[in-house]
């Protein structure tokens, strides 16, 4: 059922509780933490400007990491507090908490327009363990409850959820921001109904991570095509050797019923047919977790399905790539989740980026309506420079796949309906 959106709210003078996804990649500089990303700042933007156009007071929550309960410097959000104030172009006040007196006070002094974030609201543990009488106190200070954090929405939390609850059963309008109604367009309504050919890349290192995904999306693409590390288990499920590549053998049986399924319902399944390998080398030293360090050597091309045994695939190779682009560049719909290798290693990454250009490709020739399902695989476009070349790409990590899986998000289900 369609959802309130910020554009159904007339907030002049009203105080309003965004929850946002600030959990932006952060890391120390000169004993200080700068972000390394701010797009899911950036992409709050609209929401934030329509509320301050419509003249109301604007309460900021998110979190960031996972702090558990404890005030970890690390995790303070008052840096994303700075860099929104000049995206947003005015002052952005910052409280040191999310709760109580120091909050009301400031919330007090709010004018219209005015905007204020609050601390990490995973600085308390009743947070994320959505404890009522916290959301009631994050509720206090505000008359409208407006979800921004697609990113955040598979958590059923204080702030992404007890809240909305608290101010619906006062009688308040609880809305979606902008993002995430262009996030449920696009991975939800689009994918509905998709504009056939659809096609569906999907790569990453787990099958497990996407089976429900592709189990759901075997209804209605057109092809599939897997590549990634999740290409592995596919094959031991085929009998076919994949030498040291990464797998996993307790998905066999759910390999196989993929398989099955896409052969029943005559949706063509392509999997990488040749790769790039390497052999991995352990190099004596240990990790922070204290595992063995691998360095893969002699990268070099495996033309064939089969993978000796001292080796590892860590791309897609050049016959896997002529072929899926080829199926990409007859598509209309394409919904891309998952890397093709390991691209962060430049050495591995050309399988990646080839698959980006033929989904930008296939955007500007074809007008195919293409969405990048989040995490990995919008990094690996920005990494390609084709960020500005495909229709959306998800702010959600977690959140994109439950989404896709077909999965009711708490942070959605709490909204007010239109
Ligand atoms: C994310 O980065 O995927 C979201 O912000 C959710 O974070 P979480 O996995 O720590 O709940």
């Amino acid at each position: 059922m369609a959802k309130l959106t910020v554009h159904d709210l007339n907030t002049r003078g009203q105080r309003v509780f965004v929850r946002v996804d600030y959990n932006v990649p952060m890391e120390e500089k000169d004993g200080r933490m700068v972000i390394n990303d701010e797009t899911r700042i950036r992409e709050t933007l609209p929401t934030l400007e329509a509320l301050i156009g419509q003249g109301a007071r604007l309460i900021l929550a998110a979190h960031l990491g996972r702090p558990k309960g404890q005030r970890e410097a690390s995790m303070s959000l008052r840096p994303v507090a700075a860099r929104l104030a000049d995206l947003v172009g005015r002052p952005v006040a910052f409280v040191d908490d999310c709760i109580g007196e120091k909050v009301e006070k400031t919330v007090g002094a709010l004018k219209d327009g005015d905007v204020l974030l609050l601390e990490n609201v995973r600085y308390y543990n009743e947070e994320e363990a959505n404890d009522p009488t916290f959301a009631t106190k994050l509720a206090k200070v505000a008359d409208v409850y407006v979800n921004d954090a697609f990113g955040a929405a598979h958590r059923a939390h204080a702030s992404t959820e007890g809240v909305a609850r608290v101010i619906a059963a006062r009688g308040g309008k609880c809305a979606a921001g902008l993002l995430m109604e262009r996030e449920l367009k696009f991975l939800g309504d689009e994918l509905e109904n998709p504009a056939h050919p659809f096609v569906v890349i999907l790569g990453g290192a787990k099958v497990s991570d996407k089976i429900l995904v592709i189990d759901r999306l075997l209804e209605k693409a057109d092809a599939i095509l897997v590549g990634g590390g999740m290409t592995y288990t596919f094959r031991l499920a085929l009998g076919l050797p994949i030498g040291k590549s990464i797998q996993e053998p307790d998905k066999i049986d759910v390999a196989k019923a993929a398989l099955e399924k896409a052969n029943a319902r005559k949706v063509p399944f392509h999997l990488a047919s040749d790769n790039i390998v390497a052999t991995p080398v352990n190099t004596g030293k240990l990790n922070k977790k204290g595992k063995p360090i691998f360095e893969l050597q002699n990268p070099r091309h495996n033309n064939s399905d089969r993978i000796p045994e001292t080796e590892e695939g860590v791309d897609i190779g050049p016959n896997t790539i002529k072929t899926f682009s080829a199926i990409i560049a007859t598509a209309k719909t394409i919904l891309w989740n998952g890397p093709m290798g390991l691209f962060e290693d430049p050495r591995f990454a050309a399988g990646t980026f080839a698959i980006g250009r033929a989904v930008a490709e296939a955007t500007r020739v074809n007008s195919a309506k293409s969405i990048i399902g989040g995490g990995d695989s919008v990094k690996a476009i920005h990494n390609a420079g084709l960020a500005d070349q495909v229709t959306f790409m998800s702010t959600g990590g977690g959140a994109s796949l439950e989404f896709l899986e077909g999965k009711i998000l708490p942070g959605v289900a709490a909204l007010s309906d239109k």
